[in-house]
């Protein structure tokens, strides 16, 4: 038996009052390449000493409802000696933590990719409650290749499985679990393909998860905005995007699902907001879900660089930080403006 009333409390919380997800659960790899392009030394002392930084954040609580953290920082401790969980608890931020063990080369499938770390995963989500997890993700990732006819049904349908095998666990442990499927935004391909995959994938993990006898109302989605590729000539606006994007969810994504907090992938900060706030202003009062933000780079970028590595940086690390946290929060009710980027 699954407490569904849990589940359903803790996934409303998640987004409760406009507010938005944080992802700081990058694996010790891509932290290190992040570290690394901006000179930082890349040592457990300073994942934590730049995690601590995030979570001692001041207000960082009133646009933020949730954090994911990475397995090395669960088991680290803050300044104060206490641990990230009870800071992220001071501060009114339900803890999450990252369970999937990253993605590996689907076999047989060049190109394509498929997310591992099911095995044991029963054990390590008990664990991960015991020390306070509220919440889970598991991130797979879909590539678009026009030349190589990818994504296949097969890396689809091996994503979408191990993602529902994934959520079902995660909810017998009364864990909420966010159910990330991303499609790259990398290559040169048009909005309208993103469209196309996009809604093949997630029809595909809908009908996975339901195989798998999900609690749609205990689970919040993680996808991609609907994008025209990085390197695509044709560009689109925000409205594009919001259009778009809501136009392939209403389609496939079903109406009791807890609430879709979108990754930022790769985009700019200002249009991971701008883009935000379109379909928040655009369809306001129209959709059944909240439609919020579980933004990493998008939310961080500004803030790593202004630290870069120094402690004498710290506030207006944490200052840049707090800064996109509540335009984010902001863009979840309409009310964001570029003009505000430059007050
Ligand atoms: P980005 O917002 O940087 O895409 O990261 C979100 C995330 O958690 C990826 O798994």
């Amino acid at each position: 038996m699954i407490d569904e009333r849990k589940l359903r409390q803790t996934a409303m919380q998640m987004l409760a009052s406009d507010k938005g997800l944080l992802a700081m659960d990058e694996s010790n790899p891509t932290c290190n390449k992040r570290f690394a392009a901006l000179g930082i030394a890349q040592t457990p002392e300073m994942r934590r000493a730049y995690r601590d930084l995030i979570v001692s954040t001041p207000k960082l609580g009133e646009s933020i409802g949730g954090a994911i953290l990475y397995d090395e920082t669960l088991r680290q401790t803050t300044h104060d000696g206490g641990s990230f969980v009870q800071a992220l608890e001071r501060a009114g931020i339900l803890p999450g933590i990252k369970v999937d063990a990253g993605s590996k080369p689907l076999a047989l499938h060049e190109g394509e990719q498929v997310t591992e770390g099911l095995d044991g995963l029963r054990d390590r989500l008990a664990e991960y409650a015991k020390l306070g997890a509220r919440f889970a993700k598991w991130r797979a990732v879909i590539v678009i290749d026009e030349a190589k006819h990818l994504p296949t049904r097969t890396a689809i349908e091996a994503n979408a499985h191990a993602l529902a095998r994934y959520a079902a666990l995660c909810q017998e442990a009364g864990i909420v679990p966010i159910v990330e499927p991303e499609v790259l935004m990398d290559g040169a391909h048009p909005i309208e393909r993103c469209a196309e995959v996009t809604e093949r994938t997630l029809h595909l993990v809908f009908h996975q998860l339901r195989l798998a006898r999900v609690l749609l109302e205990g689970i919040i989605l993680k996808p991609n905005m609907v994008v025209p590729g990085l390197k695509c000539p044709t560009q689109v606006s925000a409205d594009v995007v919001a259009d778009t994007t809501i136009g392939v969810f209403r389609r496939v994504v079903p109406a009791a699902v807890g609430g879709i907090a979108f990754l930022s992938g790769g985009q700019s900060p200002q249009d991971a907001s701008a883009r935000l706030n379109a379909m928040n202003a655009r369809f306001k009062g129209a959709l059944p879900w909240p439609v919020g933000f579980s933004y990493a780079r998008a939310i961080q970028d500004p803030a790593m660089k202004a630290w870069s590595g120094q402690e004498k940086n710290t506030v207006a690390a944490q200052q840049a930080l707090e800064t996109r946290a509540r335009l984010n929060r902001l863009a979840r009710r309409g009310e964001y403006d570029a003009a505000l980027e430059a007050a």
